[in-house]
């Protein structure tokens, strides 16, 4: 079985790669660092790190191809690629906001573009997006990093219901707080914070189970779940003096 995983070079993507490759799986390690994804490659019995930036289609395509001249065809893909930048309103960034939106949503189409015609034809596989909790509300500060989880959420859900009479299935990932350099910026206490191999055995176990929906850590679930069937008035007025706070 063979997995293609973007951003595989650090925090998930990593631990995913080498937890998959733990049970067996061949896997191919795709980000921008080929240094790394070959060195974290070299550490696993069937594994090739491969070059690519995911806001760019070509690249994603040029490295699923090779990436299946080896290994064969993909049976699970899974967009992992993601940036996250601050961003309040007040002193808005096109610029940030269009590198977020462009990683983390093109990021993913571009790989679900490169893949699906295969699974499709072969009538099997599984395409995954790492989506996050933060999809389920509007995060102030972090504007656009919220909208591109919650696009990828949307899109996820859409072709999963389309791709059910292909044979093809689709995952969404929503992680709560995990301890990568992608937080390593947080001045917050961020609860229920899990450990990169941890995420990583929740998220394969849920893959191999076929989950439509791999939502970790429960308690944090909750929470978020809880906090999206709040009235849009009482959450805003909760949120208002974290913004604030976050516009010093
Ligand atoms: N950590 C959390 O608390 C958390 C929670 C919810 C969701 N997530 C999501 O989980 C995913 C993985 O994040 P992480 O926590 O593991 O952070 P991370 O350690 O910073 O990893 C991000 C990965 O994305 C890759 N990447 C970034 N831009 C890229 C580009 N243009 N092309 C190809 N690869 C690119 C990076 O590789 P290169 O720099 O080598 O390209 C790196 O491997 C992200 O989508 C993130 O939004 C994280």
């Amino acid at each position: 079985m063979h997995a293609i995983i973007t951003g595989g070079s650090s925090g998930i993507g990593e631990a995913l790669g080498r937890e998959l490759a733990r049970r067996g799986w061949a896997v191919s390690l795709l980000a921008r660092r080929q240094d790394l994804v070959e060195r974290i490659a070299s550490e696993l019995p069937k594994a090739l790190g491969v070059a690519c930036d995911v806001s760019d289609a070509a690249s994603v395509r040029d490295a699923v191809r090779t990436a299946e001249e080896k290994f064969g065809p993909c049976d699970l893909a899974v967009a992992n690629a993601g940036i996250s930048v601050f961003n309040h309103a007040a002193r808005f960034s096109l610029e940030d906001a269009e590198r977020v939106l462009r990683v983390n949503v093109f990021g993913m189409l571009y790989l679900f573009d490169a893949v699906i015609p295969g699974m499709v034809a072969r009538r099997s596989g599984r395409f995954a997006g790492i989506a996050s909790i933060a999809g389920h509300r509007a995060l102030p500060t972090s504007g656009p990093y919220s909208a591109s989880k919650a696009a990828m959420q949307t899109l996820l859900e859409a072709s999963r219901i389309e791709l059910v009479p292909h044979g093809v299935g689709v995952s969404v990932i929503n992680p709560g707080f995990v301890d990568t350099p992608i937080v390593s910026k947080n001045r917050f206490r961020m609860p229920f914070l899990l450990q990169a191999p941890e995420a990583a055995r929740i998220i394969a176990d849920g893959l191999e189970r076929g989950k439509r929906v791999i939502e970790f850590p429960t308690p944090m679930s909750f929470l978020m779940r809880t906090v999206r069937i709040l009235p849009t008035a009482l959450y805003e007025w909760a949120m208002v003096p974290y913004a604030r706070k976050s516009n010093r």
